[in-house]
């Protein structure tokens, strides 16, 4: 097999998630452990997604990767643990048209080539990790014959970025801590597919893409080492939060549903404010948005907006349904008109004719 020439592609496409009950420090650095389970809603894969291809073939002489264009080091790290595990996992492969034949103990001489694209601003709050590593591992399962189901895939994809793991599936997503040391039970189950609430419209406000100062990780590091509060949450917080998010999830309670992703969001920017050094991810413009929506659900007595915050100060805003994300940017762009040198840069939404419905062209 080694010195045919032949080349062996698999392309595949995955969105990122938002977590609506965040993920925010580790109980194993290496395996990727969280110390609290996790909810997230995967966006609509039209958008903020990561496309990615893997390519195989014996002409290769080592693994390499570029990401958005340009080669990065795959030594050590994550991205090996990735590879390790699917590598290891791999099948024999058959492509008739191509008179490809590649058994299952090939793998291990044989390199892959990555090419990975993300279309938004990478590292800005913007979960690119998310949806890079979840891509990642799906098509190297696909391109090695690897016949693990989702839930495995996430395990895997948990190893190259905690929240990746919850891009394995569309809807809303739990990402369940697990209690085992070799993090076997740490994985992604799918609550809720992505027709069980669909008339919720997500619009990202994107205040900065520009790259964040303090990483997740490194963030998430410096909480689990000095936050008190980071403990009370993951112990006595997020159990029960998570039985309420699940059950507003089921209901389509939206009241129910924002306040807590409000909440949680506020209290994981708490938990940045209560490390030493504090981590500051949201600016005076997040602040902002906070406020707009905040006064508008208090006016309208209840809930048409929730909104939550990763590790940037980009608002991620989760309308009850088309007419309030439609209200919702009027508002925004009452607060921070377009070209006035306001913060606000621009918006990126599933559904582009809500931006005609807003008045924007
Ligand atoms: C604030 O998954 O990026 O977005 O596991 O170290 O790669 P690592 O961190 P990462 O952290 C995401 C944190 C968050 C909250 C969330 O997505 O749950």
């Amino acid at each position: 097999m080694v010195g045919q020439k032949w080349v062996r592609l698999v392309t595949a496409q995955t969105p990122t998630n938002i977590a609506v009950i965040k993920y925010w420090g580790k109980r194993d650095e290496t395996l990727i452990l969280p110390v609290n389970d996790s909810i997230s809603v995967t966006l609509d894969p039209n958008h903020l997604c990561t496309t990615t291809t893997v390519a195989v073939s014996p002409a290769f002489d080592r693994d390499r990767m570029w990401l958005n264009g340009k080669e990065i080091s795959l030594v050590g790290g994550r991205y090996q643990n990735c590879l390790r595990e699917i590598r290891k996992r791999a099948t024999d492969v058959e492509d008739k048209e191509k008179g490809i034949k590649i058994a299952k103990n090939d793998w291990e001489n044989l390199h892959v080539h990555i090419a990975s694209h993300n279309n938004f601003p990478t590292a800005a709050g913007l979960a690119s990790s998310a949806a890079g590593f979840a891509c990642l591992v799906f098509a190297l399962a696909k391109l090695m014959n690897v016949r693990e189901d989702e839930g495995k895939l996430s395990s895997i994809a948990r190893q190259g970025s905690g929240s990746a793991c919850r891009s394995l599936y569309g809807g809303f997503v739990k990402w369940i801590m697990g209690n085992n040391e070799d993090g076997s039970d740490s994985l992604a189950v799918q609550l809720a597919d992505e027709k069980h609430w669909d008339d919720l419209v997500i619009l990202i406000a994107v205040v900065s893409s520009r790259q964040k100062e303090t990483s997740s990780t490194s963030g998430m590091r410096e909480s689990v080492e000095t936050s008190l509060l980071l403990k009370h949450r993951a112990q006595e917080i997020v159990p029960k939060r998570v039985v309420q998010m699940e059950e507003a999830i089921k209901n389509k309670d939206f009241p129910s549903f924002a306040s807590l992703t409000c909440a949680d969001s506020n209290q994981f920017h708490a938990i940045c404010l209560d490390t030493s050094p504090p981590i500051f991810y949201m600016n005076d413009t997040s602040h902002k948005i906070i406020s707009i929506v905040e006064k508008w659900n208090r006016a309208e007595g209840t809930p048409q907006v929730a909104y939550t915050f990763d590790a940037g100060p980009n608002a991620v805003l989760i309308a009850h349904d088309r007419k309030a994300a439609s209200e919702l940017l009027k508002r925004l762009l009452f607060y921070f008109p377009p070209g006035a040198g306001t913060d606000l840069n621009s918006y990126v939404i599933g559904d582009k004719s809500i931006l005609q419905d807003a008045g924007v062209h």
